[in-house]
């Protein structure tokens, strides 16, 4: 190691460029408003976290671009997402101190941020678009209410990793590449099918002869049965699978549907402990993003009614129109649609069964 000067604390963390970073628009304007500086520091939180995020995300995306993921690389994987959703945790808590400003205080200087907002938060959309939520998934509204108010660079940048593969593309190609979607010499989805079929014929009988239901309630229910019904159907026939895929109703192939089916089923297997981890922290992630979204929609209510935003959006309805549409990894949550109970899964085939447990061959019998 060359000898060089000693590190200084605040150079090292180059404090005085952050800390000289907070000029606020009241000030200029000779109007000081004090809740200014929560506002921009908060934000600036925010940017510093997302960077982070982004970090993790970027060299997620880097491993898992491999055409082969081992199960070491998976448990990095595995780590860095969780403190993702660490960090989330925290993104979620700093609404609390926001909303430690009032609506009065924050009309002190609104006017002076305009057309400034939220939808320029370059990170956020690039967060969003590593994650697979691209400009083809948003409303017309949407896209063109942030695309308008991007600075061309930025825009250029956001179209770049929109141009590259997203999580959620990466996923579904591992996915995919798993030998679970067809066996040799056993029908897995054969004895699933059967499974499925006498689980709803069991519910179908608890409806029919409850006693509480009269018959309008029982005939909802009934009706209700035979939506899941179809749902099992579509996931196992290809042609109504891409039917779905292509009205937007699911996101992943059913190759890749029907190969986390199985590892959620079989999860306790060693060799898919770690890709159900992944899978399970992917839906953590999506989760701790949409509660960020509603608490931040619920704050923007609070302190906005319901005027407009900065940006020129409605404002809480825009974002809460958001909440619910922009989630990647919504296909791992209507995945418990096609899970039957422990109880009634597929008895495997020792072949299977030999391959899915790891045993140190010393300690084999
Ligand atoms: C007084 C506090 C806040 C208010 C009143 C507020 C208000 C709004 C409004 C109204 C929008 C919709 C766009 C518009 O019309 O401007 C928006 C979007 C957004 N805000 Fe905030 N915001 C606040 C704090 C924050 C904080 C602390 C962050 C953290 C980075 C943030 C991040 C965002 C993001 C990323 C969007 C885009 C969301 C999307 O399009 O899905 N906001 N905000």
């Amino acid at each position: 190691m060359k000898i060089k000067a000693p590190v200084y604390y605040g150079d090292y963390l180059q404090l005085p460029k952050i800390l000289n970073a907070q000029d606020t628009e009241s000030g200029k304007d000779g109007k000081e408003a004090h809740e200014e500086t929560l506002f921009i520091i908060i934000h600036q939180a925010y940017e510093l976290w997302f960077k982070q995020i982004l970090h993790e995300i970027d060299s997620i995306r880097t491993i898992m671009e491999k055409p082969f993921i081992p199960s070491t690389d998976l448990a990095v994987i595995n780590r860095r997402l969780e403190r993702v959703t660490k960090i989330q945790d925290l993104l979620v808590d700093q609404i609390n101190i926001m909303e430690t400003m009032t609506s009065l205080d924050f009309m002190e200087f609104r006017d002076y941020l305009v057309p400034a907002s939220g939808f320029q938060s370059l990170q956020f959309r690039l967060i969003e678009a590593s994650l697979g939520i691209k400009a083809h998934h948003r409303m017309e509204v949407e896209k063109q209410f942030f695309n308008s108010r991007l600075k061309p660079e930025d825009k250029k940048t956001l179209e770049a990793t929109e141009a590259k593969t997203s999580m959620l593309e990466l996923i579904e190609a591992w996915l995919s590449r798993m030998p679970f979607s067809k066996f040799e010499g056993f029908d897995f989805w054969g004895d699933y099918s059967a499974a499925v079929k006498s689980m709803l014929e069991n519910d179908k009988k608890i409806i029919s002869t409850n006693p509480s239901l009269d018959d309008r309630v029982r005939g909802m229910e009934l009706a209700n049965l035979e939506m899941t019904r179809k749902s099992f159907d579509t996931l196992l026939d290809p042609a109504s699978f891409n039917a779905w895929k292509s009205e937007g109703k699911v996101h992943l192939s059913q190759k890749a549907m029907l190969s986390a089916v199985f590892i959620y089923l079989y999860r306790d297997y060693p060799a898919l402990q770690m890709p159900f981890k992944v899978l399970n922290n992917l839906t953590e992630v999506d989760e701790k993003f949409t509660t960020w979204r509603y608490r931040h929609a619920i704050m923007v209510q609070r302190i906005l009614g319901t005027k407009i935003g900065t940006g020129g959006s409605s404002g809480h309805e825009y974002l809460r129109s958001t909440t619910e549409r922009n989630r990647a990894f919504i296909d791992l949550f209507n995945l418990a649609t096609f899970l039957i109970p422990k109880s009634m899964r597929p008895k495997l085939p020792d072949n299977i069964t030999n391959q899915l447990d790891i045993v140190y061959d010393s300690l084999r019998p």
